[in-house]
């Protein structure tokens, strides 16, 4: 494989990514009907592996979709190691397949198609922010109301993102109806205040971040309390900090919103503490791998 082909793994076979073809017939591509994951590749270990398969499983599960794991997970690594990609993405979508179109699920069942890809890591979008700190612009909340499925129905998570790239910002910040910021477009929201952190509660309104759950972790690990509660866009002015994760972004300061500054503007203390957090919690399993 050249070093500038993405190598795609489709329903088993291995294949460059642009040359994989998919039916109009599929799902995914007359209804959005399909599920996916993103998982980080750091010196060739997929980070939080187990954590993403799991969320897959339980996204299967919540669309009635019937897959065999396990052999998703013996191709990926197969892939994987195929590839030569030590620095990267691993993308896996699973969509109902291919049937003539109705509503209602297809009867027979078709047979789900499988994808997985597996990205070097040519540019980091995230890279200066994630130093300097972020700018983000709040728009409404425009999505379903069961995000708690990672589906590849994004349309309003793109629009959002459009807004925000051609307002010069990072990422937009999604605000629901009651005026609660839920999370980004493709990231997870927290707050800092009075030395405590604040992150929306996992409903139906948010996805459950893997990298959000690692920040719970460690927030455990530096004693930093950690309250589930939702920021509301009217409380952002007495936040001290304000930072997203996710698996493209790790943890990204924010530090002006709406072109307002939170807190001092700068990239505060407890943001740092957990971003060192991460950086040694990461190195460790690195190195606990590799032994
Ligand atoms: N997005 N919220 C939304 C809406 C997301 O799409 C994502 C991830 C997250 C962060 O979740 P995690 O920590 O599991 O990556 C939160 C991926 C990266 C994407 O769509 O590319």
């Amino acid at each position: 494989m050249s070093e500038d082909k993405t190598l795609a793994n489709w329903n088993g076979v291995e294949m460059p990514l642009e040359e994989v073809r998919v039916s109009v017939l599929d799902r995914a591509f007359l209804f959005g009907d399909a599920v996916y994951e993103v998982i980080r590749l750091h010196a060739g270990v997929p980070f939080l592996f187990g954590d993403h398969m799991q969320r897959l499983e339980r996204n299967l599960a919540k669309m009635q979709l019937t897959v065999d794991v396990a052999r998703l997970t013996s191709r990926l690594h197969q892939t994987l190691s195929h590839s030569g990609v030590k620095d990267g993405n691993i993308y896996i979508q699973v969509t109902r397949g291919e049937a003539p179109r109705t509503h209602r699920f297809p009867v027979p069942a078709p047979v789900p198609n499988e994808l997985i890809y597996v990205k070097r890591l040519t540019s980091d979008r995230f890279a200066d922010a994630r130093r300097d700190g972020a700018k983000v612009i709040t728009v409404p909340d425009l999505r379903w109301k069961r995000c708690d499925i990672k589906s590849v129905n994004l349309l309003a998570n793109c629009l959002a993102a459009q807004q925000a790239a051609e307002a010069g910002c990072d990422e937009a910040i999604l605000v629901s109806e009651d005026g609660t910021l839920t999370e980004g477009t493709q990231t997870s929201l927290f707050g800092v205040q009075d030395g405590a952190i604040l992150t929306a509660p996992l409903e139906s309104n948010v996805l459950p971040g893997i990298t959000r759950g690692l920040v719970v972790k460690l927030a455990g690990i530096a004693a930093i309390p950690m309250v589930e509660r939702g920021i509301p866009l009217s409380a952002l002015s007495d936040l001290d900090e304000l930072f997203l994760t996710g698996t493209t972004a790790d943890i990204l300061p924010v530090t002006l919103v709406d072109g307002r500054p939170i807190g001092n503007g700068q990239v505060g203390p407890v943001t740092r503490r957990l971003v060192e957090t991460f950086h040694e919690y990461l190195q460790s399993t690195l190195s606990e791998l590799s032994n």
